[in-house]
């Protein structure tokens, strides 16, 4: 059986129900990673999976995998997923369109009454989002070796401090199975673009060749409280002007190294957050990504100069920790291949397109062949609660997942 259709209708409506968990008033999603509505998510994710016939088993990190024997059970499996976890603004199809599109291929194969080779596996990784719990990745990171467990379980929430393995633990979903170690065939992820480039091209599937390079950086600015009233403009050492320039130069070494860079600041904290008290301690984090590891490295430098300069000009002082980095990752050429083979196989038109965002699947290119499928998205606009994808595009994507991973769960 070759070129088989996956049932949009049925993708389409399980995303829907999904996301209601979590629904905003804007129409978008907010289910925090660990959260209880994560964990609402989890679990409706695992009936669903249990009444398609999969057994599922949750590891110490609470990653979920959900398998559909093959023929050969001793076969590495072929894996397929994405993550439950949002933004605190996200929308209904970042993550959540991965795992519903790997469940719609195994509800499309029992249909088929259709046996595979390998054994097929829905993985929804932990704390994909790196929002509440930092960085980004968490459960793929271990799953990959990158961090080892205790590590990822004591990621603390950005604001209460609180740990991500607690919050496993309080929902129900710190699982008894070790963390990866067992070998994987193929590791596919679905995801809509995040970005403008498919939609503008009106092409539905983006082949992903691989996926830019981060680096995330924690920067904490000090400087003195003070009287916002008695004490002179010469004499402050205020940690907010200086934030404040800080951000600015981000801002501009992105810019300065268009048009690939992205630098962005997206949290910052005042202390003590008085009105009428100079500000004596700014934290904030700066995320910087670029396809070209050469490129990070020259921005890095700029940010640590800029920095210094800034600090030193008005007696504050700046310490720049590097938090999280990883190199620009490319996807395996077979895998890849693959993709391209099984949009070419349905008629779809595609284009080869790197990844902005990270994914689960730039951890796991670490241990497994790895690769991605990526449909527009409207308005190129993600981590937003107006975040939208088009049905079609979301049939034409999971059609090329579910040919995608035949070809590898039945190759040789
Ligand atoms: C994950 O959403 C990312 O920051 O790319
Ligand atoms: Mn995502
Ligand atoms: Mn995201």
């Amino acid at each position: 059986m070759r070129n088989l259709q996956v049932n949009g209708e049925r993708l389409w409506a399980s995303l829907m129900e999904l996301a209601k968990i979590g629904a905003t008033p804007k129409g978008g999603v907010c289910r925090l990673a660990a959260s209880d509505l994560d964990g609402e998510a989890r679990r409706l994710f695992i009936r669903w999976c249990e009444d398609a016939g999969c057994t599922v088993r949750v590891d110490q990190i609470g990653n979920i995998f959900a398998r559909r024997e093959g023929r050969d059970p001793s076969l590495p499996p072929v894996v397929t997923g994405s993550h439950l976890d949002t933004q605190p603004t996200g929308g209904k199809f970042d993550g959540a369109y991965g795992v519903m599109a790997g469940l719609e291929v195994m509800r499309t194969l029992n249909d088929l009454g259709y046996e595979t080779e390998a054994p097929i596996e829905i993985v929804a990784w932990t704390n994909e989002e790196g929002s509440r719990f930092s960085p980004a990745m968490v459960g793929s990171g271990v799953f990959a070796g990158v961090f080892d467990l205790a590590e990822g379980l004591a990621r603390p929430d950005n604001i209460t401090g609180v740990t991500l393995g607690a919050e496993l633990e309080r929902i129900g979903f710190a699982g008894p199975e070790p963390v990866g170690g067992g070998p994987v065939a193929a590791y596919f992820e679905a995801h809509i673009e995040q970005g403008p480039i498919l939609e503008a091209a009106g092409v539905p599937i983006g082949v992903v060749t691989g996926a830019q390079g981060q680096r995330w950086y924690e920067i904490t600015v000090t400087g003195q409280e003070a009287h916002a009233g008695p004490t002179p403009m010469p004499r402050r050492r205020d940690a907010l002007v200086g934030a404040a320039r800080m951000i600015d130069m981000v801002n501009r070494i992105g810019h300065a190294h268009a048009p690939y860079a992205c630098a962005t600041v997206g949290f910052v904290q005042v202390s003590p957050n008085s009105r009428n008290t100079i500000p004596g301690r700014v934290f904030f984090t700066v995320d910087f990504r670029h396809p070209e590891d050469t490129a990070l490295t020259e921005m890095d430098r700029e940010l640590r100069e800029v920095c210094e300069r800034t600090a030193s000009a008005i007696a504050l002082d700046a310490e720049v920790k590097e938090f999280w980095y990883f190199p620009p990752t490319p996807f395996h050429a077979d895998l890849v291949a693959a993709v391209r083979q099984a949009a070419e196989a349905q008629g779809y038109s595609h284009q080869d397109i790197i990844s902005g965002a990270g994914h689960d699947a730039v951890y796991m290119a670490r241990v497994a062949p790895s690769a991605m499928i990526f449909v527009p998205c409207v308005g190129g606009i993600s981590h937003n609660e107006i975040e939208a994808a088009k049905p079609e595009h979301l049939t034409a994507g999971c059609n090329v997942l579910l040919n995608a991973v035949l070809e590898r769960a039945n190759a040789e």
